[in-house]
């Protein structure tokens, strides 16, 4: 790991389109990688042989898709009962989900569905973490997501919603300036006064990615680079996040680990570029 910006923690989604890549070359500009949860917990052959020896050189984070912290009928103990034994042999710094619900009873919808913003859905949702994080016993990051549709009967806008889940339940906040600005653009609001009202002291990770555009609305497909409009939040924010660990996620039209890895380089000279200015502001 030669780089000077390594520092700053950045990583990146593990996916197996790179596995080969990373079984060559071991060492890489890339902090830290963060493996699917579900990917491992039924498969114990060759993928998590590659994740073991994976974590012997790279600090792991691992995230959920379906743990489903907002249903009404709490979580299933089976799913945690797989998780917990996978946290048990990776050791992540980090275990994170989705604040959405996934499914009804043992149907897996396989999509981060959105909840209301009521106070009736995020006492579910509080309940519901408490059950997780005393089962686990570790804390949890919860990631704000994409939605395409608001509920009617939204009693608080999302930022509030985020927010007091990890206020009232403890749990630590996945921030992704990716799904902040895709529902900005999808639900008519300024991407920034949502980062700017997170608390950003219960930010444990944050997530950076390139939706879709489809002109009437964005998608979050993670099929593209970057765009700009994300990067300019990302550069906004950095002075305040640089001490958060960042990944880079990408799950379609992924490109080569080289291709992804100027991403990770970029965000981290981003934010040794803030750390910079912000030091020479103060030397003065
Ligand atoms: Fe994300």
């Amino acid at each position: 790991m030669g780089s000077q910006f390594v520092s700053h923690k950045v990583g990146m989604g593990l996916r197996p389109p790179h596995y080969p890549y990373l079984e060559e070359n071991p060492q890489t500009d890339v902090a830290w990688f963060e493996a699917i949860s579900e990917n491992y917990m039924d498969s114990l052959g060759r993928p998590l042989e590659l994740l073991l020896k994976l974590r012997k050189d790279y600090p792991i984070a691992l995230h959920g898709v379906s743990m489903n912290i907002g249903s009404t009928a709490g979580i299933r103990v089976d799913y945690l009962e797989k998780l917990r034994n996978l946290i048990d042999r990776v050791e992540p710094f980090i275990v994170s989900d989705h604040i959405c619900w996934t499914g009804i009873g043992t149907q897996n919808m396989h999509d981060l569905l959105p909840l209301p913003y009521t106070e009736d859905s995020l006492q579910q949702v509080v309940d519901n973490i408490d059950f997780v994080q005393d089962y686990l016993r570790r804390p949890l990051a919860l990631e704000n997501v994409s939605t395409y549709l608001s509920f009617r009967h939204n009693e608080m806008p999302e930022w509030d919603f985020v927010s007091e889940v990890s206020k009232r339940s403890g749990c630590a906040l996945l921030l992704d300036i990716n799904n902040a600005y895709v529902n900005g653009m999808n639900h008519g609001f300024d991407p920034i006064n949502f980062l700017r009202s997170i608390p950003l002291d219960r930010v444990a990770q944050i997530h950076m990615a390139g939706p879709s555009d489809y002109g009437r609305y964005m998608f979050d497909t993670h099929a593209n680079e970057i765009p700009e409009e994300v990067w300019s939040l990302f550069t906004q924010m950095a002075p305040q996040i640089s001490h958060i660990p960042i990944c880079i996620e990408r799950d379609e039209d992924i490109p080569d680990f080289k291709t992804l890895e100027t991403e990770v380089m970029k965000a981290a000279y981003i934010l040794e570029s803030s750390h910079e200015s912000q030091r020479s502001t103060i030397f003065v």
